[in-house]
């Protein structure tokens, strides 16, 4: 008895009896699950670092199942048509084309988004962004007991709109404006909103600050881009698919969180915060910026990996 089938009784037994899989197109026979997956691991192991994981994410792709799924019916034939995109998948991933430009989508918080050539893929350092916000914003809760209502917020460089969603997706109650300057971004962001009933974002296009309503937010959050242009990254890995104007931002790849930091006090309220990610060897440089900018309360703060990524100062002058 194999591995799998010993994971197969173990989750019956926890889960109940469950119903037999949904029976697989019929057609010729494309090769069995356990043997498909071996095979693309051995063409794809000298181009990713993640070969196992790259072809069950795959595999469950073009048979629209679970990667538990896969674990469960190794032995399940696949329909030829079936592994004629699979194998279609594997040839673009051994070029290097990013997963989830082959899927079509990522993870993000609780939210699946879409993702496409024209947006950053998002990180999941990222959501460090969304914990701090979500830390910072009043819950629910306190916003009724105290009235404190209507608050607003905008996320800089929405991308696929994934910092914007997830707050928006917390907070129903506050009021988000969402901005790129790629309107094909924009675009994702806008049927990534739609497909989640998110209702709370405004997206607008505009460079920065540049073409936003007149007001005053209570937050402000962004991952700029912050790679320095010459980086030898940029040639590398899944970068090398995504657009250059989502990474890249001057010789020290501070240009844009300069601008930024510069500009937000004319759009804080009074106590209204700014939330930047930056590289693991940009908070000294960005909190030293956020200081002489005349911000309060000035941190920065660790990823999970233990590596400086997330900045904040808060705005006292209003
Ligand atoms: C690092 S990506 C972040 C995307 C998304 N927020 C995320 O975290 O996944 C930076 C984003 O800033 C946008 N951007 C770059 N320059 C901009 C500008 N001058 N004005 C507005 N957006 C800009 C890019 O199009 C890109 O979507």
């Amino acid at each position: 008895m194999n591995i799998r089938r010993i994971s197969w009784q173990r989750w019956r037994m926890n889960r109940g009896n469950p119903s037999p899989p949904t029976p697989l197109p019929q057609g010729e026979r494309g090769g069995r699950i356990r043997e498909l997956l071996a095979n693309a691991v051995l063409k794809l192991q000298a181009s990713s670092e993640s070969a196992r994981a790259d072809a069950e994410i795959l595999l469950a792709h073009c048979l629209q199942k679970s990667r538990t799924w896969l674990f469960t019916w190794p032995e399940k034939e696949v329909d030829s048509t079936i592994a004629t995109a699979f194998m279609r998948l594997l040839d673009e991933r051994s070029k290097g084309v990013p997963i989830a430009h082959l899927t079509g989508q990522r993870e993000f918080w609780t939210l699946n988004l879409k993702v496409t050539p024209d947006t950053l893929i998002p990180r999941p350092e990222t959501e460090l962004l969304v914990e701090t916000a979500l830390l910072l914003l009043p819950s629910p809760l306190e916003g009724e007991g105290l009235g404190v209502r209507g608050y607003s917020l905008l996320d800089l460089g929405t991308g696929t709109g994934a910092i914007a969603l997830a707050i928006a997706s917390e907070r129903p109650d506050a009021h988000v404006i969402a901005c790129d300057f790629s309107p094909a971004a924009l675009a994702v962001a806008q049927e990534n909103a739609h497909a989640h009933h998110i209702r709370n974002v405004q997206f607008v296009q505009s460079d920065w600050f540049g073409a936003l309503p007149a007001q005053r937010f209570s937050l402000i959050v962004s991952n700029p881009p912050y790679i320095e242009t010459d980086d030898p990254h940029l040639r590398q890995g899944d970068v090398r698919f995504e657009p250059l104007s989502a990474l890249a931002s001057g010789m020290d790849g501070l240009d844009d969180i300069r601008h930024i930091i510069q500009t937000a006090p004319q759009w804080l309220e009074a106590g209204g915060w700014l939330l930047l990610e930056h590289g693991y060897n940009q908070g000294a440089s960005v909190t030293a910026l956020l200081r002489n900018a005349g911000f309060q309360k000035v941190r920065c703060l660790p990823d999970l990996a233990g590596n400086d990524r997330v900045s904040v100062g808060q705005w006292l002058q209003g």
